[in-house]
């Protein structure tokens, strides 16, 4: 499985962490969103692993808080309330399903169009709870959404 385990707890944050809650709440909470140092993120808790990720998703910025976790392909992912697509928690990968009209009968096949969505690492220091920011450079797609310019359009009607 892609999945990645929980951090082992270690001694001190890793460097440049923010502090994300406590571990029994955000367990209880099974998700949360906050602004952190500039960043909206999500974080949930799944089947005993915490996944981290930006919180609007990178096709038009719906709120993946709100989306269902479910396997596709053996990968857990989180869908989208708003376009359904799937999203992969461990990478961000986004997942879609093809037809390869050759192929008979034709089989639906799932791929990826590759990581669009930025994830974030989770670490449990003795029951805090840290992310640590994905700092990959380039632009991902879901990076739109975390923009000045993005947030100037909320709210506006
Ligand atoms: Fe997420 Fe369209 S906004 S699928």
């Amino acid at each position: 499985s892609s999945s990645s385990p929980a951090t082992p707890p270690s001694a001190s944050p890793p460097p440049s962490s923010y502090f994300v809650g406590k571990r029994d709440d955000i367990v209880k909470a099974r998700r949360v969103t906050m602004f952190v140092n500039g960043r909206d993120i999500l974080v949930v808790y799944h089947q005993g692993v915490f996944h981290a990720m930006d919180m609007r998703c990178y096709h038009s910025g719906g709120p993946l808080e709100n989306g269902d976790i479910e396997e596709f392909n053996g990968r857990l992912c989180i869908v989208c309330p708003w376009h359904k697509y799937k999203i992969t928690l461990a990478e961000g990968e986004a997942l879609y399903q093809a037809v390869d009209p050759a192929q008979k009968p034709p089989k639906p096949q799932w791929l990826s169009k590759g990581v669009k969505q930025r994830i974030h690492t989770v670490s449990d220091i003795n029951g805090d709870i840290f992310v640590t920011f994905n700092n990959i450079p380039g632009s991902i797609e879901s990076d739109f959404y975390q923009t000045e310019k993005f947030r100037a359009t909320l709210g506006k009607t």
